[in-house]
């Protein structure tokens, strides 16, 4: 059986919830391995949606492992109450296993967030405030909290009282906010400590034997290749790698345990925040893929920015995060239009650019070339087959295939778990 890796090869949003979801009905485990609760993954079955930031998609089935891996950042209280909102809905989570290496998002590191942000002004990466970058810095700084430190209280009282140390110079002094208090901090989580004891676990082990084992085992990403902290929109990015190599540190296993990596890009494009966008669009044609792709974020409810898809910025993704293969989502939502677009070049002062640029400046100031594909005009959601697309649709995502490079194995026409199927 194999391992499987599903990565956003965008600006995140591409439905890695759904899709994670689905391939976990025949998983043993599934692990995510990067970010923290500024993800927003969605998941419909039947009349239910769950929205889950943290716990991996395939919690629900009770066949399946779910584990969050190294790499995350954990906000345990939000951890806690994500745990309580699955039981409430009659999901057992009994069997979660919780990283003893993962990060602790600390109280510190939701006011850093939001008080650098302010800070940038007009800068703004348009972060989530989830405290997800700081967390992440303490972490490279070699000053972050662990899992594992909240089950020695001697150790990480000690840590505690040196980072909050200096946390609050840079809060008090630079920001002028309020001092926090290392031993309120301490309380609070060492009670967190307690309520989350039987989940902590090596995980990098689980993980290893799982696969060892023959198990089918999906790692699940989080954000899109195109906000990874190293081949992403820098500094428009977040604080870690949603690439496939990010997989392989954030949960501990080597580049040959992986067998597949599965990048997810919607038939448009969306980005929250900051940053460039080349093929954004700012006329009706974008407001009706926020209205009917219903692009709000999951995690802060902000509106979505929107635009044609962007084949340049695809086969990067692809190349970048290492993807084999594709699912193209929401194809339902180009129904609208009587000419879908899709972008194959940018164009930037006399100078055409069929791969993306090395210089990021261009980004901001190239026009996008696109090449132009009569629409099909006609609501697909209930298709279920390939060959009951219509022939401009399967043209459509011939020509992407095409252009990204790996083959799509993947269509998506509706948010529900059925509403997927094979292309030959
Ligand atoms: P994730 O962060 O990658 O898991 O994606 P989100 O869950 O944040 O955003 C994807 C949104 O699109 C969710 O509301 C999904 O229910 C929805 N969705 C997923 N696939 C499809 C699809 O093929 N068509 C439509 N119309 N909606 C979809
Ligand atoms: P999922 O997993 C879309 C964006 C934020 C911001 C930037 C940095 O649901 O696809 P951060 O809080 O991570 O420091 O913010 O990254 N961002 C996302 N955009 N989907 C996400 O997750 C995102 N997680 C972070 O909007 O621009
Ligand atoms: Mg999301």
């Amino acid at each position: 059986m194999p391992a499987t890796v599903v990565v956003g090869a965008q600006w995140g949003d591409e439905g890695k919830g759904k899709i994670a979801n689905l391939l976990a009905q025949e998983a043993d485990v599934v692990v995510r391995y990067q970010g923290g609760n500024n993800a927003g993954h969605t998941i419909v079955i039947g009349e239910e949606t769950f929205a889950l930031s943290l716990i991996p998609s395939g919690v629900i089935y009770p066949n399946v492992t779910p584990v969050i891996g190294n790499g995350c950042v954990v906000d345990p209280a939000v951890l806690l109450k994500e745990m309580e909102m699955l039981r409430s809905r009659g999901i057992d989570t009994s069997h979660l296993k919780l990283s003893t290496n993962a990060h602790l998002i600390m109280p510190y590191h939701r006011k850093l967030d939001a008080v650098r942000e302010r800070y940038l002004g007009k800068q703004q990466i348009g972060t989530t405030k989830r405290g997800i970058g700081p967390a992440y810095l303490d972490k490279f700084a070699r000053v972050g909290i662990r899992v594992q430190d909240l089950y020695d209280p001697g150790i990480f009282r000690d840590k505690l009282e040196a980072v909050v140390k200096e946390t609050n110079k840079v809060l008090v002094k630079i920001y002028n906010q309020l001092a926090f208090d290392p031993e309120e901090i301490a309380v609070e989580y060492l009670g967190y400590a307690e309520r989350l004891s039987a989940y902590v676990a090596d995980t990098a082990l689980f993980v290893w034997e799982a696969i060892r084992a023959g198990k089918n085992v999906i790692f699940e990403g989080a954000q899109g290749v195109m906000l990874d902290i190293d081949h992403g929109t820098y500094p428009f990015v977040t604080s870690s790698n949603p690439t496939s190599g990010g997989a392989l540190t954030g949960v501990g296993v080597g580049p040959r345990d992986i067998d597949r990596v599965l990048g997810l890009t919607k038939a448009y494009v969306s980005r929250v925040g900051t940053g460039p966008f080349p093929t954004e669009l700012s006329d009706d044609i974008g407001e009706t893929m926020v209205r009917v792709g219903g692009e709000y974020g999951t995690v802060t409810g902000r509106r979505r920015r929107c635009g044609w898809l962007d084949s340049v910025a695809l086969r990067y993704a692809v190349r970048v995060g290492g993807i084999t293969e594709l699912a193209l989502m929401k194809l339902d939502v180009l129904s609208e239009f009587d000419t879908v677009r899709i972008a194959t070049a940018y164009l930037s002062e006399g100078t055409t650019y069929p791969e993306f640029p090395r210089q990021q400046g261009v980004l901001y100031h190239c026009t996008p070339i696109y090449e132009d594909h009569p629409g099909w005009a006609v609501d697909i959601s209930a298709v279920r087959n390939w060959d009951d697309l219509p022939a401009t649709a399967r043209t459509y995502v011939e020509r992407v295939e095409q252009l990204a490079g790996v083959p799509i194995r993947l269509i998506s026409v509706g948010p529900q778990r059925s509403a997927t199927f094979e292309k030959p």
